[in-house]
């Protein structure tokens, strides 16, 4: 049987193997998805490892998704854009192809939520890893602008050369952010420590769409801070973890699942 598996460290709170499984059964295909956790320094040889058995494709999680961008034989252009892979497939002629389905996982759960992306004002906050896998996917929306916000201004600097043949996209000092946004999404770690990133309240109206990329059981520091400022539609980033995933199944296997059944049991499984 094609087996499937995801590959981090650490793994063990991953939802992927929960989610393809109900993809695989919603679909019908016949494949096994497992969770695979290599030390630091053997990724490679875990890779390596994993397809020469019956491996024909895996997503690569945290800390592996650079290493995975090296180790493909190709790349997608929009995993060359995000400078990372978090999909690999085996082609039939025996080829590794690398792909990054964050960004497309994005937009596709923007576009569950009605959100609505062309010609929007779109305030994207945060310059890591995870603000990298998302601006070419929201920039081919075709956006009237994208606006990078990052604490160090530098990085947000760096981002916009990466994209600026894509689109409208400019960077911004968090201090200096005015006007109006129909769209603010944070990728910041910064909820890891509880933090909110310091933009102003007067961005947030009622009318703003705001979109945390992390998720969790309780409602998001960021997104609970947006609620209290009066915006009216909030939504965490569950339903881009769903959608990644469903790019990624339809990559390996051709059929895209629906999102809809396994996010409302993933959200289900985070409140018991
Ligand atoms: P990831 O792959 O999740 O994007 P990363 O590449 O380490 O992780 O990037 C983390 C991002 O969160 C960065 O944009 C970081 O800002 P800096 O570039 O200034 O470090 C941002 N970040 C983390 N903690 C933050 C905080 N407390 N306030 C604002 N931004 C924060």
């Amino acid at each position: 049987m094609d087996h499937y598996a995801v590959f981090g460290n650490p793994i063990k709170q991953s939802k992927s193997p929960f989610i393809h499984t109900l993809f695989a059964q919603q679909t019908q295909e016949k494949m096994v998805y497992s969770a695979i956790e290599p030390a630091i320094d053997d990724f490679d040889a875990a890779l390596k490892a994993f397809f020469l058995e019956q491996g024909k494709g895996c997503n690569i999680t945290a800390p592996f998704k650079e290493q995975a961008y090296q180790y493909a034989q190709q790349l997608t252009k929009r995993a060359e854009l995000a400078g990372a892979v978090n999909t690999l497939k085996l082609t039939d002629d025996g080829i590794l192809i690398g792909d990054n389905t964050d960004g497309a996982g994005l937009v596709l759960d923007l576009k569950n939520n009605h959100v609505t992306l062309k010609g929007a004002r779109i305030l994207l906050i945060g310059a890591g890893g995870a603000a990298r896998g998302v601006c070419g996917p929201l920039l081919a929306e075709q956006p009237k602008e994208l606006i990078i916000a990052n604490r160090t201004f530098s990085k947000a600097q760096t981002l916009t050369t990466i994209f600026t043949k894509l689109g409208n996209i400019s960077a911004g000092e968090f201090s200096e952010l005015s006007g109006e946004f129909d769209l603010i999404i944070n990728s910041t770690s910064a909820s890891l420590q509880g933090e909110v990133p310091l933009i102003s309240a007067k961005l947030i109206r009622p009318e703003t769409t705001i979109y945390d990329m992390m998720y969790s059981a309780q409602v998001t520091p960021f997104n609970a801070w947006a609620k209290e400022q009066g915006a009216r539609l909030t939504i965490d980033g569950l339903g881009m973890l769903v959608g990644q995933a469903a790019e990624s199944f339809a990559i390996w296997r051709g059929v895209k699942p629906g999102a809809k059944q396994v996010l409302n049991e993933l959200r289900h499984n985070l409140a018991t």
